[in-house]
């Protein structure tokens, strides 16, 4: 008899990336797989983003299979029902327009990064995205992967290796949620540069199904020294920076890291 497989843990609650902004220019849409399903991320003429499940609430279509932006619309393929950014259909080719809305995700757009907010029960967002400092930039995703594991071991994982190879006692580390984790690498000899600056290595790991997981390393070289990182996450982001740390690296914690 063949041995019992355990099944995958729903995916966590969280703000996730989906992607990138330069991604997405105005008036395009595209398909991402996300946390067991498909989600359509769309920009409308005028940059409003927005991600949705993708069954249009009139029969269904896949609003990424010939979906369309009109203006400010999202257009379903199929009978051309048209969206507005709150999700409501707002116009229709046959009269009054139906009370039905998309099945809006919540996304938000920081540092270049496109977030999406997931809940297993589809509760809304528990907490804002962290506020980061403008001086990090925008990463430029150099690395994209799939993986096993849950978001977090990934992050973990991903995080161990970079600590390990970093060849630098100054290394700053910031949780910032169950999929995204900010290592700052400041060169040790950062007294004969003018300003400090840091390498900044963004790690964000994305449910896409249950046990599967997409992983992209970042990095923006930027001017950010550790010291102005944001302050530490609430005590459950506190534990996962010191389960990360675990042994692992080679970096001490600077002063302004939670973990000293
Ligand atoms: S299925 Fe989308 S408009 Fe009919």
């Amino acid at each position: 008899m063949g041995g019992m497989t355990t099944p995958a843990p729903p995916c966590p609650e969280g703000w996730f990336c989906i992607g990138f902004s330069r991604e997405w220019k105005a008036g395009s849409v595209g398909t991402r797989r996300f946390a067991g399903g498909d989600a359509v991320v769309y920009r409308t003429r005028r940059g409003v983003l927005r991600v949705t499940r993708p069954y249009c609430p009139h029969l269904g279509a896949h609003l990424g299979a010939g979906g369309t932006v009109d203006g400010e619309y999202l257009v379903c393929p199929f009978h051309r029902f048209a969206f507005a950014t709150d999700g409501t259909c707002a116009r229709t080719p046959y009269g009054t327009p139906p009370k039905a809305s998309l099945a809006l995700l919540p996304s938000r757009e920081a540092h270049g990064i496109v977030w999406t907010w997931h809940s297993p029960g589809g509760a809304p967002p528990a907490q804002e995205l962290p506020s980061l400092p403008d001086s990090l930039g925008s990463p430029r995703a150099f690395r994209a992967t799939e993986e096993a594991g849950s978001p977090q071991e990934v992050t973990e994982r991903a995080v161990g290796r970079i600590l390990s190879r970093s060849g630098s006692r100054h290394v700053s580390l910031r949780t910032l949620g169950p999929g995204a984790a900010l290592v700052v690498i400041e060169p040790v000899r950062r007294h004969l540069h003018a300003a400090p600056w840091g390498l900044v290595l963004w790690v964000l790991a994305t449910p896409v199904s249950p046990g599967r997981v997409r992983r992209w390393t970042a990095g923006s070289a930027a001017v950010a020294p550790a010291a102005r990182l944001p302050p530490p996450l609430p005590h459950r982001a506190r534990q996962n920076d010191a389960a990360l740390r675990g042994g692992r690296g080679t970096g001490s914690p600077t002063p302004s890291d939670p973990g000293s």
